[in-house]
Formats: C-alpha cells, structure tokens, sequence
C-alpha cells in the first residue's frame, strides 16, 4: 500500500520549529494536556514521528504507526514508547489492554474511519478513555489542506477531513471536548490577537478534540 508520509518524516516537524508552527502546536498541546486523563498505560494509533509519545506522562507508552518511515524515526526520537508496526483497524493487541488510546490527526489518513474506531474502544479497559484529534473539516485550515491535496501535494492527496459532528455520529456525545487555533493559517503575528479574533469571527478550530469512555 502506498505510504503518503514516505519521504516526509524528517520535514514532519520542522514546521513546529517555525513562529507559527510553534504557537500553533502549543495551543495543541495545551488542549490535549487538558483532556487527557491519568493512567498508566497509553496507546496511540498512528503515533508518527513520537511527537506526542515524547511528551505525554504515562509509564506505559506504545505506538502503532504503518508508515515505514514515520516509525523509524520515531524509534529513535521516542525511545521511551514501544512502536508497533500496524494500523488502526487492525489493531494487534488484546481487548481492554489500555488505559488511554489517542487518536491525534491519525483519522484523516485511516481507510476504515468506523473500523479504527471501533478497534480503539476493543482495546480500551473497561472505563478507559479514547482521545479523539481531528483536523476539523470546516475550518480555513482543512480548506488549505483540501486545497493542497487536489493540486498534488502529499500527505493532503490522500487526506479526508471529518466535523465534530461526525465524530459524533460515529462514537456518540463526548464526555469533554476541547479545541484549539481559531485563526486562518494566512494569519500574521501576534497569533494570540489573531486567535482571538478568529473565534469573534466564528471560524471552526484547525483542531477539535474529544473524549470518550
Ligand atoms: C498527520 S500524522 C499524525 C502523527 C501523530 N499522531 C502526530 O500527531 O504527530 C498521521 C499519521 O497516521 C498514520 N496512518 C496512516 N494510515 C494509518 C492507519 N490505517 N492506521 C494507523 N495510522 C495510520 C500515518 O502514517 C501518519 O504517521
């Protein structure tokens, strides 16, 4: 099967080192960190370059990640997780091994939306929590990326986008949500004005979380 990361693991997080990559993972992660529960034991399916594994506080910490080359680098950038070669809808783990299994900008890539999830909450102990991140399909930001993908430009070619409405068609109400970066991604500094002037405006968050049990 095609790997639409191949040869972009290593510019993956380049951007984050950027004025505006920077202040926009960081309001990523304040949101994430928000809805995160405690637990011991942490799975994230389509865990990339480690980016989140490096940083979030479990003892236990696995990835699942089917891109070659993602998962190479993030064996040596997250030496602390366990990587696992597979996808999310088939997920090689038995039933209710987790406490958290994370979901961050992973469904955008998945060939079975419906099949990942419902492999997440089977490997999800009773009463575990299932942490959602989607890049929502209303905001200007999966506009561009849209947009990116229809003129060729990988990994957007082989991206669908999602609405918290169809997360919540698919897993049922959230018990939290959480969301983050209002602006548009032509948005000029100072971000945090221009954040705010995003949600005044009404725009849909680039990212939109929620949690499930
Ligand atoms: C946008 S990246 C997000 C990576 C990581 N979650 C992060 O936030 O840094 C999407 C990841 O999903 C992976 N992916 C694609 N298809 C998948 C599948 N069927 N199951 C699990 N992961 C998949 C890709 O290889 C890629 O590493």
């Amino acid at each position: 099967m095609e790997d639409p990361f191949q040869g972009l693991a290593e510019a993956y997080e380049a951007w984050y080192e950027t004025p505006l990559g920077a202040y926009v993972i960081a309001e990523e992660e304040r949101a994430l960190r928000a809805l995160l529960p405690p637990g011991e034991s942490l799975l994230e399916v389509g865990a990339g370059t480690g980016y989140w594994l490096r940083r979030l506080p479990y003892r236990e910490k696995v990835g699942v990640e089917p891109s070659p080359a993602m998962r190479r680098l993030g064996e040596v950038r997250a030496k602390e997780a366990v990587w696992v070669e597979g996808r999310g809808e088939d997920l090689p783990f038995p039933g209710g091994r987790f406490d958290v299994v994370l979901l961050f900008t992973t469904l955008e890539f998945v060939g079975d939306v419906g099949r990942t999830l419902r492999e997440a909450r089977r490997v999800l102990r009773p009463g575990g929590a299932l942490v959602v991140g989607i890049l929502e399909a209303l905001s200007p930001w999966a506009a561009l990326y849209h947009h990116l993908g229809e003129k060729g430009v990988r990994p957007w070619t082989h991206a669908r986008f999602l609405t918290r409405e169809d997360l919540a068609a698919l897993l049922g109400p959230p018990e939290a949500e959480g969301e983050a970066v209002h602006f548009a991604p032509e948005a000029r500094p100072p971000y945090g004005e221009a954040d705010r002037a995003g949600k005044r405006a009404g725009n849909r968050p680039a990212l939109y979380l929620g949690r499930w049990r």
